[in-house]
């Protein structure tokens, strides 16, 4: 069983500017609700409840008066100071203590998950504890993510941000990882952007024989939000949704209340802390 997460929250978020000269990016509005809560809402849905926010400094105080220490949404949340990004990996390093010795998942603060069987996927993935498991998604623009190529089942080769074209399956920023993270984090050496690489760490697994994926189909979807253009796409795409199909993506209290983590009472107290809003409406009516 996978019961720890990491949520890696840090970064400058240039290509956001001027959104994020004073708002971290995972704090900016995604519809009706601040980003964070959709990543956080993906390691609930995994049935993982222990989770460290890894953010920026000077932004902590942000994060904690949104989410506390979690209990909210009856999760335990703890927070880590990334001083400056060196890659994803880093988190593994940074969350040493966090994870002592447990298997960990992680989830970029940034990507976007939303589709019919995907719960069903990421408790299925989160059961497991041998290797290291991704999600892979095909996408029209390989060149800007990690990328898997694919041979009998089996995935035959990584690349970072490939310059020439190897396969359109992009490997999302969710990962599912054994214990060994720590240790083969810290072997790694930064790449020539001067960061750590998820790829090299895949790579580890790979060559173990211990990396398995899962394909996310076109029943559901997945984008980052590193980009206006994607940002603002995610946004029009769960206010769609939520207001066709009358429910809320990503609402932390409603899916804690479904595992049975909270109690009415508990929304009650949330209904309080939100204030009269429209999230708070929605509360309501759990
Ligand atoms: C990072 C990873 C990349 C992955 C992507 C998913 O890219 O390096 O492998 O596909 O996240 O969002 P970055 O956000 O650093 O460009």
């Amino acid at each position: 069983m996978i019961k720890k997460g990491i949520i890696l929250a840090g970064g400058s978020g240039t290509r956001l500017s001027p959104l994020t000269k004073a708002v971290n990016k995972q704090l900016l509005p995604v519809n009706d609700k601040p980003m964070i809560f959709y990543p956080l809402s993906v390691m609930m849905l995994a049935n993982i409840k222990n989770i460290l926010l890894i953010v920026n400094p000077g932004q902590i105080n942000s994060f904690k008066s949104l989410l506390g220490n979690g209990s909210r949404f009856g999760v335990n949340i703890n927070y880590k100071i990334q001083e400056k990004p060196k890659g994803l990996p880093e988190a593994f390093i940074l969350g040493e203590k966090f994870i002592s010795g447990d298997n960990v998942a992680l989830i970029l603060g940034d990507n976007f998950f939303y589709g019919q069987n995907l719960t069903k996927t990421l408790e299925k993935s989160s059961a497991h504890t041998n290797g290291a498991r991704i999600f892979l998604k095909d996408v029209s623009n390989p060149e800007n993510y990690g990328v898997a190529k694919l041979k009998k089942n089996k995935i035959q080769n990584i690349v970072e941000k490939p310059k020439t074209f190897i396969s359109n399956k992009a490997i999302t920023g969710l990962y599912f990882f054994d214990k060994n993270v720590c240790k083969f984090s810290k072997e790694l050496k930064p790449s020539k952007r001067g960061e750590l690489e998820i790829t090299d760490l895949l790579k580890k697994y790979k060559k173990l024989n211990k990396l398995k994926f899962e394909l996310i189909g076109r029943g559901a979807i997945w984008s980052d939000a590193g980009k206006i253009k994607d940002l603002n796409n995610i946004s029009n795409y769960v206010k769609s949704v939520e207001e066709v199909q009358n429910i809320k993506i990503a609402c932390l209290e409603e899916i804690s209340l479904m595992k049975n983590w909270i109690n009415k009472k508990n929304i009650n107290e949330n209904i309080k802390f939100y204030g009269n809003c429209e999230y708070s409406n929605y509360l309501k009516k759990l």
